[in-house]
């Protein structure tokens, strides 16, 4: 039951003490003041007024029908969409219970559609062809363009056309290595039209883990650009492409052709290599194609895109999407979550390489028809004040953005804030990791002049679209919940053995039902599928996070209860960057934990035990070449933030490290290492102790 009291409420922050003590700032501060957990941040009326929700009291009855009557809810939402084909009844389908038989979600059955169509088409037909999609603006201030639906409608064609010209079609894998032009929503769109599933990968992964996600998918064409500008540094993106085609290679898969977008501001085209018989530029492969490109119908099961991402175990798994439930979850929560309206102009700062960057900047904002900005820079580049100079340029009134960044501009402190108007803003909202309490009272004083509401927005690239969201006109905000679950969500909150828990409770979150935008399978993998997410508790999705819901029915996300490290808003697998320590030839042994981080929420924390040969701690430019080996195996954003030299780990006497003691140690709670007597040598625990920090 979602119900919510409107007196002050005295929990909701234990879970930011995470350690009484913490050397960390932000969680030492969290500790709750009187004034602090009496916090609740009703909608301001005139927005609410005017919301598409108006009251919590419609919410609860719409959400109450999204569950009773789905056939109503979402066959209502759906209508907003063109459909080549309807849907039969029921519209959805599906089996969450391993014991009953695979699992399979299905929604919108029979019906056939296309989500180019839907992003572009349906605007420009609709006669909004000269409304502006994109307001590009380039890493350096000064550099920046716009684009309509209309020229969006048109590039997407000729690269539609192009690449069936090359032999792509329904079906084939597209990977998409580009920085965010907006050449990048132009290349998964024309995928898109033509029913290719683009698999994106962040600009910025490496090119052994770039190599091995189209070995993966056996990616025929890879869509590039000559390079790309992040503050004040320049990656030749193409020479990383063409280092992870030679690795493809040397396994035996050939990629066919390279597209090659010249983004000059970037690079000269002169220092772009280059190799005629298999890569194309662009421009000269564009501009002798038609510039209309009939669309193909697809089935709404269709797989959509691919979306590699880090779990607990092993190699990132490719994340499965649809088409007609991606379309209405991804295009229902951005006007319900963000409270679109015809005139907003939205910006959302994640790159298209993250699942954010699907559903909130190609997708849902291009199926409502928005005008948003898209972004290459940094927000700190040339200085701490860009995004706000950017939202007074643009006259921004929707913003997103993640935690992490709000800290790191929080620490420059207020002034790069003031110095801009930010008048426009309307609504900001967060994303990717639970935001501590007080950012988000930086980010509601600071940053919306206490204006504007924040949704907190929960959600992973297995849900495809929020799944835990407040409504800006109907929800009481808390700082630091994702507060209700969406239209059509079912969360539940479970203990160890997978018993719902009512009431207030703290557990594990899991879903009991799909709503339209949930993953689909792991591509090529469905018992990995099956076991991720569908093993552990029976009859469950499984998300991976802890949780605890209040005596409101409010939502705390605690964080990831897996081996999975929140690292600045992205998710790093620890066995990945464990394995990619393990190829240098000093390591013996590695393990890594999260711990604790003022600005990314989680930094990477590295044990490593050397080959007998070295002595400890061995010498510092060993530490350089670690890090190096592990920027260059997976990338830079998972570069170790400490690396701690251990003679010997904390195992159990079968062999079995024990992470446990290992985070404890990390976060400097050493009075909370437990029992540790059942460790095979519990001398080491001592050792790493008394060498932490050094
Ligand atoms: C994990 C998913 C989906 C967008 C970006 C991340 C954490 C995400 C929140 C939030 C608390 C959050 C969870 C989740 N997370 N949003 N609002 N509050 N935690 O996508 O890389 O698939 O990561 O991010 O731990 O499981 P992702």
């Amino acid at each position: 039951r979602c119900s919510v009291s409107t007196g002050p409420c005295f929990w909701g922050y234990r879970f930011w003490t995470h350690s009484q003590a913490s050397p960390h700032r932000w969680m030492r501060q969290a500790l709750p003041t009187a004034a602090a957990v009496a916090d609740l941040f009703p909608p301001p009326p005139d927005l609410a007024s005017k919301a598409h929700v108006t009251s919590q009291d419609e919410y609860e009855r719409m959400y109450r029908q999204s569950i009773e009557d789905p056939d109503a809810f979402w066959g209502d939402q759906a209508s907003s969409y063109h459909w080549e084909t309807p849907w039969s009844t029921p519209i959805v389908d599906y089996n969450f219970d391993v014991r009953k038989g695979p699992v399979q979600i299905t929604w919108f059955p029979g019906a056939r559609t296309n989500l180019c169509y839907n992003a572009v088409d349906r605007h420009v037909l609709a006669g909004d062809g000269d409304k502006v999609a994109f307001l590009w603006e380039g890493n350096d201030p000064g550099v920046s363009s716009a684009m309509t639906y209309r020229q969006v409608q048109e590039q997407v064609c000729r690269l539609a056309n192009w690449m069936k010209s090359v032999g792509v079609g329904k079906g084939d894998d597209v990977t998409i290595y580009m920085p965010m032009t907006p050449e990048l929503p132009i290349a998964m769109l024309a995928c898109a039209r033509i029913g290719a599933v683009h698999s994106v990968v962040f600009a910025g992964f490496s090119a052994a883990s770039l190599s091995s996600r189209m070995l993966d998918s056996s990616a025929k064409l890879v869509v590039t650009s000559s390079g790309v500008r992040r503050g004040p540094k320049v990656l030749n993106l193409k020479q990383i492409v063409d280092e992870a085609i030679a690795l493809c290679a040397a396994k035996g898969h050939d990629v066919g052709t390279v597209l090659v977008e010249d983004h000059q501001t970037a690079l000269n085209r002169s220092d772009v290599p280059f190799t005629p018989s298999r890569d194309v530029w662009w421009h000269d492969a564009l501009a002798p194609q038609p510039a209309e490109c009939p669309v193909l119908w697809l089935d709404s099961e269709e797989p959509s895109f691919k979306l590699y991402t880090s779990g607990s175990t092993g190699t990132p798994k490719a994340v499965q999407h649809s088409i007609g439930g991606y379309m209405v979850g991804s295009g229902a929560t951005f006007k319900y979550v963000f409270d679109y309206r015809p005139g907003d102009v939205y910006w959302c700062t994640a790159d298209c390489g993250w699942i954010t960057g699907h559903s909130y900047v190609t997708y849902g904002p291009m199926f409502n028809g928005a005008t948003q900005v898209l972004f290459e820079g940094v927000p700190t580049y040339p200085d701490a004040g860009r995004m706000w100079e950017i939202v007074d340029k643009y006259n921004v009134s929707l913003f997103y953005t993640a935690p992490t960044a709000i800290r790191a501009l929080m620490a420059k402190g207020d002034e790069q804030v003031k110095k801009y108007s930010r008048q426009s803003l309307r609504l900001l909202g967060t994303v990717g990791e639970p935001i501590n309490p007080e950012a988000w009272r930086w980010y509601h004083e600071v940053i919306g002049d206490s204006r504007c509401p924040i949704v907190d927005t929960y959600w992973q690239t297995e849900t495809g679209a929020h799944v835990l969201a407040p409504l800006p006109g109907a929800t009481a905000l808390k700082p630091g919940s994702a507060t209700f679950p969406f239209f059509g969500v079912q969360p539940v909150v479970l203990d160890d053995n997978g018993n719902e828990l009512e009431g207030p409770a703290t557990g594990v979150l899991a879903m009991k039902a799909p709503w339209p935008s949930i993953m689909r399978t792991v591509s090529g993998n469905q018992q990995r599928f099956e076991e991720t997410y569908f093993s552990l508790f029976k009859g469950y999705y499984f998300s991976g996070d802890g949780c605890r819901r209040d005596e409101d029915g409010y939502m705390w996300i605690t964080g990831r209860v897996d081996d999975v490290i929140n690292n600045s808003g992205h998710r790093i697998g620890t066995a990945e960057v464990e394995s990619a320590l393990i190829t240098h030839p000093a390591v013996a042994e590695a393990a890594v934990v999260p711990v604790p981080h003022d600005i990314k929420g989680q930094g990477i924390y590295a044990f490593v035990t050397l080959m007998q040969e070295h002595a400890y701690p061995p010498e510092e430019a060993l530490k350089k070449e670690l890090i190096a080996t592990v920027r260059s195996t997976i990338g830079p954003i998972a570069t170790p933030d400490n690396i701690h030299w251990a003679p010997g780990l904390p195992k159990t006497r079968s062999g079995k490290i024990m992470r446990r003691i290992l985070r404890k140690i990390a976060s400097l709670e050493e009075s909370q290492l437990g029992d540790v007597s059942t460790l095979a040598d519990p001398s080491v625990v001592e050792t790493l102790l008394s060498t932490r920090g050094v």
